[in-house]
């Protein structure tokens, strides 16, 4: 098994890290634009595999894509990450130009590898790379909802001084601000969470996750690597090791919760062949609608890229 991570920026040096630690494949490629970047961070990631007692070998390429040759996965992190008071949309056109062309490159070197996406804004680049690859949507699909998820749990962790571990929760929609949370299929140890904490506090946690890279881009001045990069990584592992795991995963909706041609965080099953199911849950009115709400701005944005891509 190979995966190549492509931006050995915060997020893709991360992921690439966790995939090697957790020796997830034989080989790692990590490559980056900027010379001698990848190759150096993999020799550093590499040189921690004596202490930590790992074989995945690890190398680094600048822009050198026949590297990645026949890899069965590609993570996608390349990209201007935020600054504060920016949306993850105001990274469109900069970034579409940088994952429209990776993807041409990794395709021409890896046409059967799955594409997991991490650029932002997350889910217009996720249809910038299914655009530019011209593969199956189940083979390209992008990484928000396990980094969302992630923050609600670890805010509930919190708020109900328990383990993260027995916090499972859904979450759909959008990487943005218009995300779902789904409190309704949120539980604490098989209980549900709405039994165990006040809607006011749930509420306020619900909030904070919506925001939850927009806290962290005011705390550091750009955006948040370690869970950003672990959450890709754990899809790497669904798919390598064909775990069949259900995460909310950004995919190609043809009909699903009755949204057609848009890219949207929904509960999946990933394994060896990329998304295996996409879950219709049965979702209440207000949940549906707010699903809805996330779905048009996703499209509002995606209607951007398209425009530039006619005129182009
Ligand atoms: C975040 C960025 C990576 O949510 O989108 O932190």
């Amino acid at each position: 098994m190979k995966v190549t991570v492509v931006g050995a920026g915060n997020v893709g040096a991360t992921c690439a890290d966790v995939i090697a630690r957790k020796e997830l494949c034989n080989e790692v490629v990590l490559l980056d634009i900027k010379p001698n970047f990848a190759e150096g961070k993999a020799l550093d990631i590499w040189q921690t595999s004596p202490i930590d007692l790992y074989d995945t070998r690890i190398t680094g390429s600048t822009d050198d894509y026949s590297k990645t040759a026949g890899s069965d996965v590609v993570v996608i992190t390349s990209g201007l990450p935020r600054k504060p008071g920016m949306s993850r949309d105001d990274l469109i056109s900069t970034n579409a130009a940088i994952v429209k062309g990776v993807t041409e490159n990794i395709i021409k070197y890896s046409p059967n590898a799955i594409f997991v996406i991490v650029s932002n804004p997350l889910d217009v680049m996720t249809y910038c790379a299914y655009l530019t690859a011209k593969v199956d949507s189940k083979r390209v699909f992008g990484m928000a909802g396990i980094l969302d998820t992630a923050r609600y749990r670890a805010f509930l962790a919190t708020a109900l001084n328990c383990s993260p571990k027995d916090i499972q929760a859904v979450l759909m929609g959008g990487h943005g601000d218009t995300m779902v949370p789904l409190p309704r299929y949120t539980t604490v140890g098989g209980i549900p969470v709405t039994e165990l904490i006040g809607k006011a506090e749930l509420d306020a946690i619900v909030d904070r996750t919506k925001k939850g890279g927009g806290e962290i881009v005011n705390l550091l001045g750009t955006s948040a690597w370690y869970a950003p990069g672990a959450a890709a990584a754990q899809m790497v592992e669904a798919i390598v090791r064909d775990q069949k795991r259900i995460f909310p995963v950004c995919a190609w909706l043809q009909g699903e919760y009755g949204l057609k041609d848009v890219y949207l965080g929904v509960p999946a099953k990933l394994g060896k062949k990329g998304i295996e199911e996409i879950i219709e849950l049965k979702l209440n009115a207000d949940e549906m609608q707010l699903v809805k709400d996330s779905a048009k701005a996703v499209k509002e944005v995606m209607d951007v890229l398209d425009g530039m891509n006619a005129t182009a």
